[in-house]
């Protein structure tokens, strides 16, 4: 299994190479939706990717956002993600990755996250553990809800009718600070690192959260939904912690889905 993980590290190291390259350029965007952004560099890196993979494991089936994967009854399964945090990539403000998972009847198997402007490879594999430029990472030990510093995102796309603003002002007000740095992939990574204590989101993709996920079991973290029940990649939503503090956030989740509020949103008074 190693030359899985290892061969997914190598793709996503020169898709990040690749995708530097565009960043310095400055390319322009498209736009997908009303505010869904692509850029050349994303089809880029998907080609780059999904070529490599065909390549050396042609057998496998592979999921990829921009759509060129290969579908078919393989039991192995790959999710990409050719650039994650396009929106911030676009503006050049510096928070994006590549993110590659692999999936072998259902269980996820492999996983790297890569930040090519940090040079950071977050990489798992199942039953050996999280690792960071090949040092092993964990989750947290955050014991507190109120010690948090936690993180969300808000979809580009489906974001009509989103309540997570609920959500992230109860824990904004609950805890340390709730980032919303733009690129899901990275959140999960940084929870598994012990850099946040907790993520959630609504309306996540597979390939948005596949690696993620692994990495963060791996931390010795959870993840489930944010009702505290398992957990799938084509779920409505996501929560990922460090464990300790699961059944608090779990506990403030319900109440919100309740639509019980420990805080109520403040009114605007006008000249405030
Ligand atoms: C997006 C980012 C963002 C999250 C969105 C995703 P993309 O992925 O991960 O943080 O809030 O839901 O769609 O479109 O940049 O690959
Ligand atoms: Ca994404
Ligand atoms: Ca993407």
């Amino acid at each position: 299994m190693a030359s899985y993980l290892e061969t997914a590290a190598e793709i996503a190291r020169e898709s990040g190479a690749l995708i530097n390259q565009y960043l310095e350029q400055r390319v322009g965007f498209e736009l997908k939706g009303e505010y869904d952004l692509v850029t050349a560099a994303d089809r880029a890196s998907e080609k780059l990717i999904v070529e490599r993979l065909q390549a050396h494991f042609p057998s496998h089936a592979i999921v990829a956002e921009e759509g060129s994967g290969q579908d078919n009854n393989s039991g192995y399964r790959w999710y990409v993600d050719p650039l994650d945090g396009t929106t911030n990539f676009a503006h050049a403000f510096p928070m994006f990755n590549v993110t590659l998972a692999l999936e072998h009847d259902g269980e996820l198997i492999a996983g790297v996250v890569y930040d090519p402007v940090h040079n950071e490879m977050f990489a798992a594999e199942r039953g050996s553990g999280a690792y960071l430029n090949n040092r092993r990472i964990q989750v947290s030990k955050t014991p507190r809800l109120e010690a948090t510093l936690t993180a969300t995102g808000f979809p580009s796309r489906k974001r009509h009718q989103n309540v997570n603003i609920h959500f992230y002002y109860q824990l904004a007000m609950l805890s340390h600070g709730v980032r919303r740095a733009g690129a899901a992939a990275l959140d999960l990574a940084y929870v598994a690192a012990g850099r946040l204590d907790a993520f959630w989101e609504f309306a996540l993709n597979p390939w948005d959260m596949a690696a993620g996920v692994l990495l963060i079991r791996e931390a010795g973290g959870i993840c489930t939904d944010m009702h505290g029940c398992p957990m799938n990649l084509r779920g409505a939503h996501v929560l990922a912690d460090n464990g300790l503090v699961h059944d608090q956030i779990v506990t403030l989740f319900a109440e919100i889905f309740q639509g019980k509020f420990r805080f109520p949103l403040p009114e605007i008074r006008a000249g405030a």
